[in-house]
């Protein structure tokens, strides 16, 4: 059955799988890492554009490690997790300056990197030195939980170390590189989490999911992720072709970005013109402004919380009190910072600025 399922992968392979991905077969294990670490959180389509401009930017270990924080920020706006922003400047540099610029050989050494994970360590180990290390994720869960037809819950200690170990059991050792890649494109574009393409799959004579209707229940988890809900109202504020931002510090998903100013209630607020004015008013003191806007509401969905909220943008006449602390940037200069994901998108979907300058 497992080598069933591995020659009927790998011919799938062969034989059907079009993806093109500019590190596919990459050898280079700078290349393979900082790939990784886009993917690891995002889209293959969303990551592409990523992983291009860095390697345009950056052609190996010793140009990232030499770069400016805020330069390799810049690159990494509307990316999200940031966190594996500083990891990927925290191990360049390590790497550049403590190991001569050499990447681990293998898999316990990549796994001590900051930002390396089992299933990171697994793809760089087969990526570019073809050792044996099945990689093992959302997508080779599911894909092995539907051909085998297995409901142990993949979020449980047992399923953990039963679906690691068949990974490994049906690993190919003669190419791990390509098998790898294989059964992530698979899971990918064939066996998908909505709407799978069973009809048409190569190895649907030989799956149990199929044969006993359970492809929409596989893969199971045990407990649906408890989302915590955040809301998220930015006040925009201008005045004389400036705008008012404020430096994020503290620890926190968004350290060091910046931001508009503020507002974030654990509650959903509707605003409308009339409660912006009294807002405004009560906790600012602002009462005298020219143009109001708001925005339609923005979301966004992250591992463990989720968030919502909109952006309030405010002409001022002048900057009151309470607003002095906030610096001021030339509307021109806004796209120069780095905001995060959440505020990125207000640019981009707006044009926030670009129309009124
Ligand atoms: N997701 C994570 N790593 C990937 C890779 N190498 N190819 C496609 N999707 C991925
Ligand atoms: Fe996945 Fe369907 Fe193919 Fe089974 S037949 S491996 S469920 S796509």
């Amino acid at each position: 059955m497992k080598k069933k399922f591995t020659a009927l992968l790998l011919d799938w392979n062969k034989r059907f799988n079009k993806r093109i991905m500019p590190w596919k077969g990459e050898k280079d294990p700078f290349k393979i890492w900082l790939s990784e670490i886009i993917l690891q959180q995002t889209r293959v389509e969303q990551g592409l554009l990523y992983y291009e401009k860095f390697v345009k930017a950056f052609s190996d270990i010793h140009q990232l490690a030499n770069a400016l924080d805020a330069e390799v920020f810049k690159l990494w706006e509307g990316l999200g997790y940031y966190s594996r922003c500083k990891n990927l400047l925290f191990t360049a540099r390590h790497i550049s300056s403590k190991m001569s610029g050499i990447f681990p050989t293998n898999y316990s050494h990549l796994l001590q990197l900051k930002g390396v994970g089992p299933y990171t360590a697994a793809a760089i180990a087969s990526f570019a030195y073809n050792l044996p290390h099945a990689v093992v994720d959302g997508n080779v869960y599911r894909v092995l939980s539907r051909f085998f037809g297995i409901d142990v819950p993949i979020d449980s200690n047992d399923g953990r170390k039963l679906f690691n170990d068949l990974a490994h059991e049906c690993l190919d050792l003669k190419d791990t590189a390509a098998y790898n890649q294989a059964i992530m494109d698979f899971g990918a574009t064939v066996c998908k989490p909505q709407i799978p393409l069973c009809n048409t799959c190569i190895l649907k004579n030989h799956c149990k999911a199929v044969k006993n209707g359970w492809v929409n229940e596989l893969p199971v988890k045990e407990k649906q992720l408890q989302k915590a809900k955040r809301y998220l109202y930015y006040f925009v504020f201008t005045c004389n072709k400036q705008v008012l931002v404020n430096q994020r510090m503290g620890k926190g998903i968004w350290e060091n970005l910046y931001e508009f100013y503020l507002y974030e209630t654990p509650r959903e607020v509707h605003w409308n013109n009339e409660m912006v004015q009294k807002w405004l008013n009560h906790q600012l003191g602002v009462s005298v402004f020219g143009r109001l806007k708001i925005s339609t509401v923005v979301k966004q969905h992250l591992t463990h919380q989720s968030l919502r909220g909109q952006f309030i943008t405010v002409e001022l006449e002048k900057i009151p009190k309470s607003l002095q602390h906030l610096l001021k940037v030339d509307i021109k200069n806004i796209y120069e910072l780095a905001f995060p994901k959440f505020i990125h998108h207000f640019f981009l979907e707006t044009d926030a600025f670009t129309q009124s300058n």
